[in-house]
């Protein structure tokens, strides 16, 4: 039973759907409630039991660096200043975690951001988790775990987390055409943002993968495709062809994924978390209830 406990994070995107916000800023920093995007990724991660993360990084994406640095003159700052709850909010800088970086230095995709962690990753399997997408409120989501069970209990090559969607909204994501049923489930193919009336089933790849050694050489051989971009979609379905086991893992009712890609999902994702917020979640609940009242249009 192969423990995994590498992560590899790409956040190398020029997150160009929210432009302007993520003209010099990276999306995956842009706040979510109270932290950024990828806090909540490495804390679903450290939950986990990941110690390794590897982000795939780019130009304009060294404020993700800081983040996750040491800040000794904020501390000491804050510590001067009595400001004991503030301090607690910097404590996941703290959590055992090892981070590295490494550059994606042309965007070639998904599945070419992945490639780039080949020498890191070595001979084991690796969780990938993509870092613009939140699962589950607050990111209590234990899916990655389920995974990596699935992966080590099937001697899978790929168990991907799946989302089930609006049938008539199938279009805008890679799709699941799967062999068995349950919550885990055996993958036949997956197809890229089928029609509606083509769709095999209703469950979209959701953000999350764990992934054998093996897809390094599938990356490789696979052509670029889409947006002239190597997919990792086309690199599982390679191993599938080549006879490789694929699973599915299906995110529970608790589970909903919050994508942070494009302006519609971010609004709401925001909305939902600051709701759940302890202090300021009451009062913004009022807040909405009135302006939605005095909305009449
Ligand atoms: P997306 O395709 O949603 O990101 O990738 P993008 O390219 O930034 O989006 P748009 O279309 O320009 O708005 C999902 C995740 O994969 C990373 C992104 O940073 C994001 O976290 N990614 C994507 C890379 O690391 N490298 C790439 O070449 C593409």
């Amino acid at each position: 039973m192969s423990e995994i406990n590498i992560a590899v994070v790409p956040v190398a995107g020029m997150g160009t759907r929210l432009l302007p916000a993520t003209k010099s800023q990276p999306k995956e920093m842009l706040p979510v409630g109270r932290k950024p995007v990828v806090q909540y990724v490495v804390e679903e991660l450290e939950r986990v039991g990941v110690n390794r993360v590897l982000f795939i990084t780019g130009q304009g994406k060294s404020s993700i660096e800081n983040h996750f640095d040491l800040n000794p003159e904020l501390t000491q700052s804050l510590r001067e200043d009595g400001k004991e709850e503030l301090l607690s909010e910097l404590s996941f800088v703290r959590a055992p975690l090892q981070y590295f970086y490494t550059r994606q230095r042309q965007l070639l995709g998904l599945g070419h951001a992945i490639l780039c962690a080949e020498d890191f990753v070595g001979t084991k399997p690796f969780v990938v988790a993509l870092g613009d997408s939140i699962i589950g409120l607050n990111a209590k989501s234990r899916i990655v775990d389920r995974m990596t069970q699935c992966y080590n209990e099937h001697k899978a090559d790929a168990v991907i987390a799946f989302e089930e969607v609006p049938k008539d909204e199938v279009f805008q994501y890679g799709i699941a055409d799967p062999k068995t049923n349950g919550d885990v489930f055996e993958v036949n193919d997956l197809i890229e943002k089928p029609a509606v009336d083509d769709a095999p089933s209703n469950l979209a790849i959701a953000a999350r993968y764990v992934l054998s050694p093996g897809i390094f050489e599938a990356l490789k051989e696979t052509a670029p495709g889409v947006g002239d971009e190597i997919q990792l979609t086309d690199a599982i379905r390679l191993l599938l062809k080549n006879g490789g086991k694929v699973y599915g893992v299906r995110l529970n009712g608790n589970e909903k994924r919050y994508d942070i890609g494009n302006f519609g999902s971010y609004f709401q994702a925001f909305t939902e978390f600051a709701l759940a917020d302890e202090k300021f979640g009451p009062e913004l609940k009022a807040y909405l209830k009135t302006i939605l009242n005095a909305d009449h249009s």
